[in-house]
């Protein structure tokens, strides 16, 4: 079986088949992979079961990975974990336990990482547990967004740079950091529009992350962000993926943006994995 990939809409995600990616990849095999990455944001992959090494061995393909804050359930590995199970023992974390809170923000609309002074260039989750029902991720084309803008308003945002900012986007749904957190935590900013090396097209890089544009005033500054993350979500740029055991999907954090969806986390397991992979160009912003 060859490799193919089949675009799920005109411009944004595809799904790739015909490629077992647990095995090791020759050169051309990724080579493809990053091609269709670069043209179409989002990959999805099927009957991928992955051991941890495996995922790690692949994510590398991509550049090198970034390690996890200390909240996230998966904290001190190279994993990030969307997950109600405890990383030790397996068991259903309580609803009122701190790293349940953290992960409500996972569902507002976000990319990840960007409030690192390196961003990301892309994530890939694993779908480890499938909730019976309900723990979809839904997914947002940030290139559509910057296309969708008129000549006019493209120079006019050409230059911006925006401030992202953790303790920002984890206040918005209520979480509190430590004294000790917040130390570690200084703001990142990045240039508002990026290119894609490989093809030249351009997006906006938003999301929960992203507080304010640097020099204006807040509520301009609000309601531009707010306005580019509309027109990414709107029903024709964006994507929702019901999970099945073994997915793997692939997203590019400087071109999309993405959000969980609720599940019922008393009654079902749910455990998707992802590794984070560094876009290895720091801001000198
Ligand atoms: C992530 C994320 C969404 C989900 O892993 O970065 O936002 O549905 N996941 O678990
Ligand atoms: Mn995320």
């Amino acid at each position: 079986m060859s490799l193919t990939i089949s675009p799920v809409m005109a411009t944004f995600c595809a799904r790739v088949s015909g490629v077992n990616i647990n095995q090791p990849l020759d050169e051309a095999t990724f080579t493809a992979i990053r091609a269709a990455f670069d043209e179409h944001q989002v990959l999805i992959f099927s009957d991928q079961a992955m051991t941890d090494e495996q995922q790690i061995a692949f994510s590398e393909w991509f550049g090198h990975l970034e390690g996890t804050r200390g909240v996230n359930p998966a904290s001190g590995t190279p994993f990030a974990r969307q997950s109600n199970l405890d990383i030790k023992s397996g068991d259903v974390i309580p609803a009122d336990d701190r790293r349940m809170f953290y992960q409500k923000a996972n569902m507002l609309w976000h990319a990840d990482s960007t409030f690192k002074p390196t961003p990301s260039l892309c994530s890939i989750l694993t779908a480890r547990v499938v909730p019976p029902e309900g723990g979809a991720t839904e997914l947002a084309s940030t290139r559509a967004a910057y296309a969708s803008l008129s000549e006019k308003q493209k120079q006019e945002i050409e230059d911006l740079v925006i401030e992202h900012d953790f303790a920002h986007s984890r206040g918005v749904v209520g979480f509190t950091f430590t004294k000790e957190e917040l130390a570690g935590m200084k703001p990142a900013r990045h240039r508002l529009v990026r290119t894609n090396p490989a093809n030249g097209l351009k997006s906006v890089m938003i999301g929960l992350h992203a507080k304010c544009v640097v020099g204006w005033p807040e509520d301009e500054s609000r309601a531009l962000l707010d306005d580019l993350l509309a027109r990414a979500t709107r029903p024709e740029n964006s994507y929702r993926h019901e999970w099945q055991q073994d997915d793997v999907l692939i997203w590019d954090n400087q071109a999309a943006v993405h959000r969980a969806t609720e599940f019922d986390a008393a009654r079902h397991h749910r455990l998707m994995q992802r590794t984070t992979i560094s876009s290895g160009i720091k801001s000198n912003l």
